[in-house]
């Protein structure tokens, strides 16, 4: 099975996609560790415990707790990690090990990132969403009252193991919110991805492991290929917010409660394909490719009493939006995408109602 190498300025390492290689984690534990800090939640413990126990089983570790959940990624559960830490002895070489989705992921890794002022992580991600996108790259973090994601660091992990087995208790609702991520690589990165995804759908949707694990092996494939370029987001890094300019928009607009990341990605996404067909950077026929395959996986929920002018009005408080100037990423054919900003309003508005629309009859 595939194994990809991220190579950054602070760290070299690998990201592995191969079914129950979470029974080989000890192998990825630096030779000189203390003890090991699992950090997880109490679902994904009851059910996927067996693999990492038997992995860990001799080595000194201790299972830490986390809720879970959008609204507890919050400093205080960072230092709720770090408060336990210390009192189950753990030092300068100790490691966490994450083993959940990309939440169990960004905070654990910022606590990792801070704790004694940095010691190594280890992610083993268990969500589609996690394993294809957010455990590799290393952006840790949690949110604020005013944002999502507003504090945190860059901490790169010593190894990313994937394991595609673990995907067999995800929620049909939460594998597909990953799909729209996979969808996202397709666009801008690799056609025959996005070909593979219209043409097997039935069987994705199905999950037949040979298709998921293509899936998943060519999106870290791009994701360390991406962050080896550009660790902390100065240019190539940018084209994977594809989707996510009026996706984080969608999301703070709702809440963060009525859907989840995936599904405001791809409604993200249809927005920004039509934004770019308006703009003529896109053919009518790619742009309606891109549109088709969002709602064929889909439909994203009902986005009822979302406004265009809500939607725009967000875009202003973006993370992605550097000195006033809102960017978005806009594909010039399936596989390609160009960054751009200080695009017409007009038109930025036209998209948005369309993508309104369009998600609207699917649904
Ligand atoms: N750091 C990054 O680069 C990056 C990138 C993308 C997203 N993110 C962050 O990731 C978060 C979203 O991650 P997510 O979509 O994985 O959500 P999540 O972590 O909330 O997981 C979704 C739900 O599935 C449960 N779950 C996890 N694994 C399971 C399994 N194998 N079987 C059954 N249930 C399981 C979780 O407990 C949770 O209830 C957001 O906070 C987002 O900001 C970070
Ligand atoms: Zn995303």
């Amino acid at each position: 099975m595939p194994q990809y190498t991220v190579k950054t300025s602070s760290q070299e390492y690998v990201a592995l996609v191969e079914r129950e290689c979470v029974g080989r984690a000890a192998h990825w534990l630096p030779t000189r560790h203390s003890q090991v800090f699992v950090v997880t939640t109490p679902d994904v413990w009851d059910l996927h415990r067996p693999s990492l126990d038997a992995a860990l089983r001799e080595k000194r570790h201790a299972v830490l707790f986390f809720p879970g959940g959008e609204k507890n990624k919050r400093l205080s559960a960072v230092e709720a990690l770090c408060e336990q830490m210390t009192e189950a002895g753990g030092d300068r070489a100790s490691v966490v090990l994450a083993f959940g989705g990309g939440i169990v992921g960004d905070v654990a890794g910022f606590a990792a990132a801070s704790f004694m002022r940095g010691i190594p992580v280890i992610q083993v991600p268990t969500t589609l969403l996690a394993q294809v996108d957010a455990a590799t790259g290393g952006k840790t973090g949690v949110n604020l009252v005013n944002g999502k994601n507003l504090v945190g660091a860059f901490h790169q992990p010593l190894a990313v193991l994937v394991d595609p087995d673990l995907l067999n208790t995800l929620p049909q609702r939460e594998f597909v919110a990953g799909l729209y991520e996979v969808i996202k690589y397709g666009v801008i990165r690799t056609p025959w991805l996005f070909e593979l995804l219209e043409s097997q759908r039935d069987a994705v949707l199905a999950r037949d492991p040979s298709t998921v694990d293509t899936l998943i092996a060519e999106s870290v494939r791009i994701k360390a290929e991406v962050v080896s370029a550009d660790e902390k987001e100065g240019g190539l890094r940018r084209i994977l917010n594809f989707g996510h300019t009026l996706g984080h928009a969608l999301e703070a607009e709702t809440g963060y409660t009525r859907l989840l990341h995936g599904e405001a990605v791809g409604f993200g996404m249809i927005a920004a394909a039509l934004l770019a067909q308006r703009m003529e950077m896109l053919p009518d026929t790619e742009c309606q490719r891109i549109v088709r395959i969002v709602n064929a996986y889909g439909p994203v929920p009902s986005l009822a009493g979302v406004t265009p002018e809500a939607l725009l009005a967000r875009l202003v408080s973006d993370k992605k939006t550097l000195h006033g100037n809102v960017h978005f990423v806009l594909p010039t054919r399936i596989g390609e995408v160009l960054v751009r900003h200080g695009l017409p309003q007009e038109a930025i508005h036209w998209a948005t109602q369309q993508a309104l629309l369009q998600t609207a009859q699917s649904a």
